[in-house]
């Protein structure tokens, strides 16, 4: 959360840091409209350009949409004018815009890959133009150009997960369905990886047992997947982040089951705009009688489910943190310093310095204190608050 000291130490650096950079930088010529800002409060300082530019993957789910209205509040308060370009899940349109970024003079990029590995070429033209690279919540994968990753901890998402499904079972032959988000993102594989963590033992001692995927049941007794195993299982169970598809496999999938393995049912849902299509999905099934199903983003739309009882938990990943962290890195960067690193994620090349942030785990009991009370969001997006 902003700390208010903070956030004036921050709109302080950004200042700074941008009279800087805009009293030494070429005139702009700009390819691309930028996104406009809120009009700077009278207290603030007035507009400026920062050099910075942030691409973002779609605009097609609201985890994006709530990003860029986050990145707005935080650079609009501070009177800035920055460019937030998406890619709409096209690899070539988000080179495009880190292109258009690059011949703007930006110093800074936050980018967001659609497809981890496919984002490695645009990340090395912005290294070979002299722009810091920052990975923002996805890592780019296969590269050395990326010189930050700013994040949650999704290990500490999937782990999350595990304990709540481990929570709501009793007994011992628990019907568990698995799902993952898209194998092109590589927070996919940490959120399997924590999620394994945790279900991996008491899949071995047969709390639970898993009904939607061989790939999954073949490794069931191995405690550390290796990424090529996680490969395989996710290519099984992947809803690649799309409604549609995470629907249609569910259905698919209680389609092949029989009756027995339905009744009381535990799944691991990706990510909250997925949950909710998986929970229709058996929710509409005559033979599945109570469902137990994960998510994560705390979409509004999904705390209504929780609201309503159509989901059962999501992990709230406070963007306002992450965005916080964005600007803190970029700002380290046009200082000429380093941001904070506590760990390192490695990409398949290089090891990312990070700074991973803490997440929240959301159900029915903690809701309102976790999305309204907090400021997160209004009471009033919701009806029948607790
Ligand atoms: C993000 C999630 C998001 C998912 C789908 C992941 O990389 O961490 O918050 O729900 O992508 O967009």
């Amino acid at each position: 959360m902003f700390k208010k000291s903070k956030l004036y130490t921050l709109v302080a650096m950004l200042f700074i840091a941008a009279t800087i950079l805009t009293a030494c930088a070429p005139p702009a010529a700009p390819t691309v409209a930028p996104t406009q800002v809120s009009a700077p409060e009278a207290t603030q300082p007035p507009k400026a350009v920062l050099s910075v530019g942030i691409v973002l993957p779609t605009k097609d789910e609201p985890r994006w949409i709530q990003d860029e209205t986050r990145f707005k509040e935080a650079l609009g308060k501070a009177g800035y004018d920055v460019q937030i370009l998406f890619s709409q899940g096209d690899s070539a349109k988000e080179k495009a815009n880190v292109e258009a970024l690059i011949s703007q003079g930006i110093k800074v990029l936050i980018i967001c890959p659609q497809d981890g590995t496919a984002a490695a070429s645009a990340a090395e033209e912005a290294r070979a133009a002299g722009v810091k690279v920052i990975s923002y919540d996805r890592l780019i994968r296969d590269t050395d150009a990326v010189d930050y990753y700013v994040t949650f901890d999704s290990v500490a998402v999937g782990e999350a997960w595990g304990d709540y499904l481990i929570s709501k079972a009793t007994g011992t032959g628990n019907n568990l369905y698995l799902y993952a988000g898209a194998a092109s993102d590589n927070n996919a594989f940490l959120f399997f990886e924590g999620a394994w963590n945790k279900l991996q033992p008491k899949i071995a001692d047969g709390t639970f047992v898993i009904k939607n995927s061989s790939e999954a049941v073949a490794q069931q007794d191995k405690a550390k997947l290796t990424r090529e195993e996680m490969a395989k299982i996710i290519g099984q169970v992947t809803t690649n982040w799309d409604f549609t598809v995470a629907k249609n496999l569910a259905e698919a999938n209680l389609t092949a089951a029989p009756a027995a393995d339905k009744g009381t049912v535990f799944i691991v849902a990706p990510n909250d705009g997925t949950a909710r299509s998986i929970a229709d999905a058996f929710a509409a099934d005559k033979d599945v009688t109570t469902y137990f199903i994960t998510g994560q983003d705390a979409e509004k739309a999904s705390v209504q489910y929780i609201i309503d009882g159509k989901q059962s938990m999501t992990v709230l990943k406070d963007v306002r943190t992450l965005v916080a962290d964005a600007i803190t890195a970029a700002v380290a960067f046009l200082k000429g310093g380093t941001p904070e690193k506590t760990t390192t994620y490695n990409n398949g090349k290089i090891d990312v310095p990070a700074k991973p942030s803490a997440i929240v785990t959301v159900t029915q009991d903690n809701v309102k204190a976790a999305v309204v009370d907090s400021g997160y969001y209004p009471a009033s997006d919701f009806t029948g608050l607790p």
